[in-house]
């Protein structure tokens, strides 16, 4: 017999319930992926992980511009396990028009490569991703990876250590790796204070994690 679908009270207490966890202000960029798989497991890390919007800079024009539209794309809707239904997602023409419209906002951007990039290079471990309360992680393409107008336009490059014989990780991989780092301090952050440059302090700092459901088989 078929499992009975989420009923909307319980996906009603879901979305209330992870409201606190989302990250304010943090947004992942996509710059011409070329893989739906991979647009599709960048929207499933942003949805897992409490990031709160996904842009993509979509040259070739592979996607709708209409976020609704999107949202009933198959393949992308497949590929992000329905993330997507729940995902803010919006595409771009070009890097620079992501870029404005970011700086319009006030978004400060870094970018992520397996290569040293630009003026300033750290390790992902070595960053302190709370200092802008607006950001934006870029995330390069599959066969070319970040471009240098992406590395220009952006703060600083962030690479994952890697110990292997193969040049990079993969799109998707990275994504999760870096965004569960960036939203991780963010959080925490954001269960400190309730304003920029460590002001506000709670007294008791709000909770990190909701406790996953408990499975008896
Ligand atoms: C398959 S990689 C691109 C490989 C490409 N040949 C290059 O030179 O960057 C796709 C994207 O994943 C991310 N990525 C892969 N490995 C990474 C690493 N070790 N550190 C940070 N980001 C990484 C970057 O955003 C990269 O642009």
């Amino acid at each position: 017999m078929e499992e009975p679908a989420a009923s909307k009270p319980t996906v009603r207490k879901r979305a209330e319930e992870i409201k606190p966890f989302q990250c304010k202000h943090l947004i992942a960029v996509i710059e011409n992926p070329t893989d739906v798989k991979n647009i599709g497991t960048v929207i499933r890390n942003v949805n897992a992980l409490g990031v709160e919007k996904v842009y993509v800079v979509d040259p070739r024009r592979s996607l709708p511009d209409d976020w609704q539209d999107l949202r009933e794309r198959k393949s992308v809707s497949k590929t992000s396990v329905s993330a997507v239904k729940w995902t803010f997602v919006k595409r771009f023409d070009s890097t620079d028009d992501c870029f404005d419209h970011l700086e319009r906002k006030g978004f400060k951007s870094i970018v992520t490569s397996p290569h040293v990039k630009g003026k300033r290079c750290i390790f992902l471990h070595e960053g302190d991703f709370t200092e802008h309360s607006k950001l934006a992680v870029w995330f390069g393409s599959e066969a070319l990876g970040i471009s240098d107008r992406a590395v220009e336009r952006s703060e600083m490059c962030v690479s994952i250590p890697m110990f292997g014989m193969i040049e990079s990780l993969n799109l998707g991989t990275s994504s999760g790796i870096v965004l569960y780092e960036v939203a991780k301090q963010r959080r925490e952050y954001q269960s400190r204070f309730r304003l920029r440059k460590r002001r506000g302090e709670r007294k008791t700092p709000l909770p990190t994690v909701i406790m996953p459901n408990h499975q008896t088989s």
